[in-house]
Formats: C-alpha cells, structure tokens, sequence
C-alpha cells in the first residue's frame, strides 16, 4: 500500500516513516519537497505518486506563533489541508486528518470524549477544526485523529519536550511548571500503532487517540524530572508565570472513547510510555 506523508520531517511524521509496518511505503513530504499551500504542487504530487493513503501531518503546530500570524495559519492549516483534500477528491485514496484535543475547548471539568462538541478558542485550533471540517465535507473515507500532548523522538526532532525539560533541570537546580493545564502526555510510537491498527480495521471517522491518564503539566514535568534522576526540584508555579499569547484551553484532556468501545485500544497510561521512552533515551545524547 502506497502511502503519502506531510510534514515526514515533524515529529510524527517521521515516527510514521519509522515505525509502519512493512505493507505500508511510505512516500514522506515536508515543506522543502511539497509546500502543502502550493495546489498545483499538492495536485501533482498526488498525481505522480497515486497514493492508497495519505496522512496528513503538516501543520503549523506553534499555537502562540498562529495566534498573532492568523493568516499563516488559516493559510497552512485550512488551504493547505484542502488542497489535499482536492487532489485526493474523486479517487480512491484514504485520508487520515491529524488533530487536536485542544479543539475541545474550556467548557467541560472532566475528560473530552468524541460525544462532546468542540469549541475551539486559539487560532491554531480554530483552523485544525475548520480542516477536520473541510475533510468530512470533501471525502467518505477518512480517519480524523485528536491526539493529545506528545511526546517521543530523537535529536533530530526540532520539538523534543522531554529533552528540553531535561536539558532545563541540568542547569537549574528549581523549576516551575503549570499545574493549572491539563492534558494526555501521549507517546508518539503508541500514536503510531494505534493508527495503524485503525487503518488496519478499516475504521472511519473521528477518534481520540490519546495516553491514557490526565496530567496538569506540574506533574508531566515533575515526572520526567524523577525519571530522568536529573538532581533539580519541580514546584508548582502560579498562572502570572504561565501567561499565554494564545488563550489555550486549562482543560485538553481527553478519553478515548470510541477505541474502547470499539476495542481497538492499544494506547498504554502515559507513565508507563514515559518512562519507557526516558529510558531507551538514556545514553543515546
Ligand atoms: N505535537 C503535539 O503535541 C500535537 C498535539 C496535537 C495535535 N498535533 C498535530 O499533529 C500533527 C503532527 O504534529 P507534530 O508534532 O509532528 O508537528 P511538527 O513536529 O511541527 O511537524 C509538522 C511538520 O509540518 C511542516 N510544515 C509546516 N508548514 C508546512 C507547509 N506549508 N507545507 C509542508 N509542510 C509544512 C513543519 O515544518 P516546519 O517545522 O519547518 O514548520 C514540520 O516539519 C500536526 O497536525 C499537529 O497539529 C500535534
């Protein structure tokens, strides 16, 4: 199976080329080879490859950065996403939306589910909802995945949470996080196999796909500091100290709901994955 990627170069877009199964060929695409708000480019590309599968994973992922650039980011995240979606029109080609929990919004104590209506606030999730938008209104057989807080990757990878924590504990002996935002550290290799037992069943429409467990940042951060054995204390900051360009949600934390009614669930608690991922990091900087 032929299978087109954007964004190969982001930090999943390069575990997907990694880690697919051996059925799967991957054809990866990042700005440099396929400027995805280039239509004629999209369209030929799509054309030359002829794809089964395309996963779309380019986007404009800096959420402060698409709150003051809201042109750039509808440009990237919307027409970008729906040239895509054009060239992929009309032929038999699956195609797999990477999204957001943060398109849920603030309304809502506990964990989103795929019942809940999104409500986005910020630019960036305003048009990551928009394209999910545009992907039921131009194809039948798609996948829309809402994934959460990521994590995974090497050095390579330009957005390395972990290692930028690390590497911040090792020259600061206090740190502050936020423990008034919550999410779903989700490891990028469990994503990875999740998605393609998804694809593998056939599945359609709009998943969660998230680790399992809800983390305020506070214990996110405090955790890979423990496991990292890094000597440096994190305390729990306050909101003055965390104050946003983009008004994020407190609440991006989500369950996925649909993958285990379905039984289809692979994800692990994201303690466990972190744990797993510091560990096999050990050594390799
Ligand atoms: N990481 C998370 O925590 C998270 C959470 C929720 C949803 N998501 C979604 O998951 C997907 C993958 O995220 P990620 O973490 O792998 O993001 P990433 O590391 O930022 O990768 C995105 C890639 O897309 C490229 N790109 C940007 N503009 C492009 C364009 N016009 N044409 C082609 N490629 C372009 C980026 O290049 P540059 O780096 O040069 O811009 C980057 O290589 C995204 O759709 C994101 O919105 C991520």
């Amino acid at each position: 199976m032929k299978v087109l990627v954007t964004g190969v170069y982001g930090l999943l877009g390069s575990t997907i080329k990694l880690e697919a199964p051996s059925n799967f060929e991957i054809f990866g695409y990042d700005i440099d080879t396929l400027d995805i708000t280039d239509s004629a480019a999209v369209a030929k590309v799509v054309e030359e490859i002829s794809p089964d599968l395309v996963i779309h994973c380019a986007a404009l992922t800096n959420v402060d950065y698409c709150e003051e650039h809201p042109d750039q980011a509808f440009r990237i995240n919307v027409t970008g996403t729906i040239n895509l979606l054009k060239a992929c029109m009309g032929r038999n080609i699956k195609f797999v939306y990477i999204s957001s929990t943060g398109i849920y919004g603030d309304y809502f104590e506990k964990e989103y589910s795929e019942l809940d209506n999104p409500e986005p606030l910020s630019i960036h999730h305003k048009t990551k909802f928009l394209a999910e938008r545009a992907v039921h209104s131009h194809v039948n057989n798609f996948l829309i995945v809402r994934i959460g807080w990521l994590f995974g990757g090497n050095e390579q990878i330009k957005k390395n949470f972990i290692k930028a924590r690390i590497d911040e504990a090792k020259k600061n002996p206090l740190l502050y996080s936020d423990p008034g935002q919550k999410g779903n550290p989700t490891y990028v290799c469990d994503l990875v196999k999740q998605l393609f037992v998804l694809l593998e069943n056939n599945c359609i429409g709009v998943y969660n796909v998230v680790g399992e467990g809800t983390a305020t940042r506070y214990e996110y951060v405090k955790e890979i500091i423990r496991l990292s054995g890094v000597n440096s204390r994190v305390e729990a900051g306050t909101p003055e100290m965390f104050v946003r360009k983009a008004p994020v949600s407190w609440n991006e934390s989500a369950k996925n709901f649909r993958l285990e009614l379905e039984n289809l669930s692979v994800m692990r608690s994201w303690k466990l994955a972190l744990a797993e991922f510091i560990e096999k990091s050990r050594g390799v900087d």
